[in-house]
């Protein structure tokens, strides 16, 4: 629920004042990577959160102009900003959830992967310092390749001693948006009510939206499953093209990891009705980490669904089946990249 505050209206002297609005904002909330693509417009809708009370902007350059600006949006946050890793541990201070954006896109002709040798150092040094100065908190990863920055975030939290499963996250929200924008648009439904479960991983063949699990029910042609599948799976790489050479998805992104952080937070503020699709660390498969849907609460992750892999259709298993041998692979080089800094 994000919200503007209004103009008043113009009062008489007969109308009772208004009620006292109630306080909601008290989460403080870190973007590191805030001056980017995806953490400028992401920054502006958390500052619409009534959730949160600071927003804390971190970047290695361009950070001050960015939270000058968003400060005099008149809504409850207060933002504050860091530059260099001087400033890296006051910024994450206290904080309830770190969100990362931080990192090189990809360009046409890339793959995720592609981004793993810049990427994955970034990330290691930033979940040092989240290790160092907020070791409790929610950790959203959407710097790429999450398949595999997410397994180095848990390999370095380890090896700090502070690793908490239940609160680390790759964010994959933003197949979930396209799974669901992309199939209201083919079955002319109402986008507000659609809601697909997406699995697997965050590249490629490793998206595996179960359309099957499709709400409301819904039926698919099997060319339709595969039209379909193949759209999403390659949503990310459509913006890539269409951007050509300016980078990749930002404001959907943006948009996607507001909603994660918003259902974060809602379920640290104690509603106990929160699902999400996510990367996690999970026993769904074999493999280690797996995105799916997770019930959240104030402790991270309560459950993982594993009730949505029963039941599948014959693509989707097959599917399933392709994804876990690239994602293996991509979890293996995250973990062995983090092992051999040590
Ligand atoms: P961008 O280049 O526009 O912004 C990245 C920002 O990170 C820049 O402001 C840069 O200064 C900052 N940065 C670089 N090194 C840093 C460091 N060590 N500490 C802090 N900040 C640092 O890129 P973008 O379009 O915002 O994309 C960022 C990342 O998000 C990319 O890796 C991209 O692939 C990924 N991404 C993931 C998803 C997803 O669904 N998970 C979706 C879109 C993009
Ligand atoms: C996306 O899905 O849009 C992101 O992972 C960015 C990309 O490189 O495609």
């Amino acid at each position: 629920a994000l919200r503007y505050s209004s103009t008043q209206k113009p009062q008489t002297h007969h109308q009772p004042p208004p009620p006292a609005l109630k306080i909601q904002a008290s989460f403080k909330v870190a973007i590191l990577g805030a001056a980017g693509g995806i953490g400028q417009p992401l920054a502006l809708l958390v500052k619409m959160s009534p959730l949160v009370s600071d927003l804390h902007l971190y970047d290695i350059a361009n950070v001050k102009g960015v939270a000058a600006d968003l400060s005099h949006c008149n809504t409850p946050s207060q933002v504050r900003d860091f530059t260099g890793n001087a400033e890296l541990a006051a910024c994450l201070k206290g904080v309830d959830v770190v969100v990362i954006p931080a990192g090189v896109p990809r360009k046409p002709g890339m793959t995720r992967d592609d981004l793993f040798n810049i990427n994955a150092g970034i990330v290691k040094t930033l979940i040092e310092a989240v290790a160092d100065n907020c070791p409790d908190a929610f950790i959203h990863i959407i710097s790429n390749p999450v398949n595999s920055t997410v397994p180095i975030a848990a390999e370095v939290l380890k090896q700090k001693g502070v690793y908490n499963p239940k609160k680390l996250f790759g964010v994959t929200t933003l197949d979930v948006v396209r799974a669901n924008t992309f199939v209201a648009q083919k079955k002319n439904l109402k986008l507000i009510d659609v809601d697909v479960p997406v699995i697997g991983g965050h590249a490629g063949i490793t998206i595996l939206p179960l359309l099957s699990k499709t709400k409301p029910s819904v039926t698919f042609t099997e060319q339709e499953a595969s039209d379909l599948t193949v759209r999403i799976q390659n949503g990310g790489t459509e913006v890539v093209e269409a951007k050509a050479g300016a980078g990749s998805a930002t404001l959907s992104m943006a948009y996607a990891a507001a909603r994660f952080l918003e259902s974060s937070l809602r379920a640290l503020d104690g509603d106990s009705d929160v699902y999400e699709c996510a990367f996690v660390e999970s026993d769904v498969t074999e493999l280690p980490f797996f995105a799916s849907r997770v019930k959240l609460g104030k402790k991270g992750v309560e459950a993982v669904i594993a009730a949505d892999l029963e039941g599948l259709t014959e693509y989707e298993k097959k599917g399933l089946e392709a994804l876990k041998v690239e994602l293996k692979g991509s979890i293996e080089k995250g973990v062995a990249f983090a092992q051999k800094q040590t």
